[in-house]
């Protein structure tokens, strides 16, 4: 009897979603004559029991494709809202589960999906979990996808920013995302060539960046390139791009301009890198789902695939320790974390 399995997207979308679930549709399809389908909305379908068969006519086309054919949402079936005494979610996703005749669900997505999906196995379904974020804060893996592609805009933008600081002799203040993870400041900011970067694991001293960049004016450099994570330490009621900006003009009389790059982050087509993780992972899915090792997360460390419990992974961040390399080897470029004495 052939395998019948879900598919869906849930969180925040990235380039590189299509890429997953045609990697996991075409495998279960073509390598082992499952029967695929995919919900709607992340976990929101499969409450609401909204799916579309996905054959390989329908999964065709996509590699290259931004955004999620399958659409996506930010529920979360297992929280109680305020005011309920309790939800009947996961009754109806069991039930959605149990009429479609599903063997597996493959739910891609972040932290928040992850820690569903265990929640999910641990009420009896199959769950496959597929780590997807452009934050790269995924604990049990190496590298999402979507990561990639993210920090291929931020550096273009970077790079932009270099001529027209140059032109007006200005510090530009550039903030990215990554939610609580510097991940993305941190490989866009060495790659664009950031003179300060701000991360949230490094806790910074405004004055120390003020300072680092009156001194650099004062050695001549014409302008200065400072790439902050949305994360970062800064007052409630103001974007972290703009905090900076602001201190660092009202400070040092720099001329100072910010820009907050957002969503721009999360749009258009997957890079190659991404394109190839995406559809390794969703492939390597297809495999566990063959093999029935349920209750897993896809992963990569070193490069090699390998399967994660989910039990692992739920509830926990991958932040940037303060020793990576990559940030020891910034310092000994003389890129400037804020944390340097005032
Ligand atoms: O998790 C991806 C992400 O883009 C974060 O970097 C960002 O903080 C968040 O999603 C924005 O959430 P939303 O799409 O709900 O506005």
């Amino acid at each position: 009897m052939s395998k019948r399995i879900g598919i869906l997207t849930a969180g925040g979308d990235c380039p590189g979603l299509n890429a997953a679930i045609r990697g996991v549709g075409k495998t279960a399809i073509i390598e082992h004559g499952m029967q695929v389908i995919g919900f709607t909305a992340g976990y929101s379908g499969l409450i609401r029991k909204e799916y579309v068969e996905l054959d390989e006519a329908k999964l065709s086309g996509i590699l290259t494709l931004g955004g999620t054919i399958l659409g996506t949402s930010r529920e979360k079936p297992f929280k109680i809202e305020k005011g309920e005494e309790f939800n009947d979610k996961p009754e109806l996703i069991r039930k959605t589960y149990q009429e479609l005749g599903l063997d597996c669900v493959v739910c891609i997505g972040g932290n928040g999906t992850m820690k569903t999906a265990y929640l999910l196995q641990k009420e009896g379904l199959n769950v496959i979990g597929i780590p997807k974020t452009i934050d790269n804060d995924v604990y049990g893996t190496d590298i999402t996808f979507g990561f990639d592609s993210a920090v291929s805009i931020a550096t273009d933008a970077i790079d932009r920013l270099h001529t027209t600081a140059n032109s007006h002799q200005r510090a530009m203040v550039i903030e990215v995302m990554g939610h609580n993870a510097g991940w993305i400041a941190l490989y866009a900011g060495m790659a664009g060539g950031g003179d300060v970067i701000l991360i949230p694991e490094i806790k910074f001293n405004i004055k120390s960046v003020c300072k680092s960049i009156e001194q650099r004016f004062k050695k001549g450099k014409p302008y200065s390139i400072v790439v902050v994570a949305e994360g970062i330490d800064k007052p409630a009621n103001k974007q972290a791009g703009d905090y900076i900006a602001y201190e660092i003009q009202k400070r040092t009389g720099i001329e100072t301009r910010d820009t907050r790059l957002g969503y721009i982050q999360r749009g258009g087509s997957p890079s190659a890198m991404d394109r190839i993780l995406a559809t390794r992972y969703g492939a390597y899915a297809a495999e566990l789902i063959a093999q029935e090792k349920y209750g897993n997360m896809v992963a990569i460390s070193g490069g090699v695939l390998h399967a994660v419990d989910l039990s692992e992974v739920g509830g926990k961040l991958s932040l940037v320790e303060p020793g990576h390399p990559l940030i020891k080897k910034a310092r000994n470029l003389g890129v400037l974390f804020g944390d340097e004495k005032a």
